[in-house]
């Protein structure tokens, strides 16, 4: 299943995704977005996660045309930001993200964050849009139970991916377990806890094995089922954090790294980012 850097999980709709990308993130649009994505495609990942709120998508698109590996075998995803929520908003945003990309089509788009009361409206622009075969795969981002049964309740489409804060201090286990029931494949975003990686558990299996923290912390993501999509603009990083599928944690170095969880985020908290 997991065996090399172009492994793929496969959504519900039959879609694959691989198991590791790039998240571009913080990123500037120009020379280092660029060549960050060149150097990941160039180290064989074939999975970018940009948004439109990164502003990058211009970069991103150019590392693309520019590279020698084909369109049609790189998973790109982009994110629709909270203020081109709403139906109307949501379709001309996809435009303009295409547009920047210089791409027809993203293999997943999806709802940047659940926001106050609109995300159900945006659902059914992208509804439209995968209907209309202009997307390959949809789904949201930082999507707790309750949006996700709220978006059931409207719709039969289940999103396809759900993308959250997720690593050792923040292990989600409640939304882990639904998304799992409900098919929809959970991904983590800052999975390396923005480089706060200096943890004792971190750096013992890592030795044991030879690998660094950072490759522990993935391999237990990919282990857990979770798609991640680890950032460096650093070539020797971004060739560090692929090469995570030659080794395994045992069950208990799992359990030893799940004990990490304190519910810690890095990041905004979904119930209070609500513009
Ligand atoms: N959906 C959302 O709301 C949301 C929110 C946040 C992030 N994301 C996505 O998730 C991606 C990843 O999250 P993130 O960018 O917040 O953080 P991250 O991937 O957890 O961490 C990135 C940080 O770790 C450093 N780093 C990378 N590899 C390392 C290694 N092997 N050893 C030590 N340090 C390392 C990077 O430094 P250098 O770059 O200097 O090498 C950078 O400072 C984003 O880029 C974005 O695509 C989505």
């Amino acid at each position: 299943m997991t065996h090399s850097l172009q492994s793929c999980a496969t959504l519900h709709n039959g879609v694959r995704m691989p198991w590791l990308g790039l998240g571009v993130w913080k990123m500037d649009n120009d020379e280092q977005v660029v060549s960050a994505v060149r150097a990941a495609l160039d180290a064989g990942y074939r999975s970018i996660d940009t948004a439109a709120i990164y502003k990058n998508e211009i970069g991103v698109g150019r590392a693309l045309r520019e590279s020698r590996v084909p369109r049609s075998e790189i998973f790109v995803t982009t994110k629709i930001w909270n203020d081109d929520q709403g139906y109307d908003r949501a379709l001309a945003a996809y435009d303009e993200s295409l547009e920047r990309l210089g791409i027809d089509d993203v293999d997943l788009l999806l709802i940047h964050w659940p926001g106050k009361d609109k995300f159900t409206d945006t659902w059914r622009a992208f509804e439209k849009l995968y209907a209309d075969g202009r997307v390959k795969a949809i789904g949201v981002s930082n999507f707790n139970v309750r949006h996700l049964e709220a978006l059931k309740r409207v719709s039969d489409l289940v999103p396809m991916v759900n993308q959250v804060e997720y690593h050792p201090l923040l292990a989600q286990r409640e939304l882990l377990a639904y998304c799992r029931e409900n098919r929809i494949q959970l991904e983590a975003w800052s999975p390396l806890m923005q480089g706060n990686l200096d943890h004792e558990a971190l750096r013992t299996i890592g030795a044991k094995h030879g690998k660094s923290p950072a490759q522990v912390v993935l391999r237990w993501d990919i282990q857990h089922g979770v798609v991640t999509i680890p950032k460096s603009v650093t070539p020797a990083r971004i060739a560090e954090n692929a090469n995570v599928f030659d080794f395994e944690l045992s069950e208990d170095e799992m359990a030893l790294i799940d004990d990490l969880n304190r519910d810690q985020r890095f990041g905004s908290d979904p119930e209070k980012f609500l513009f």
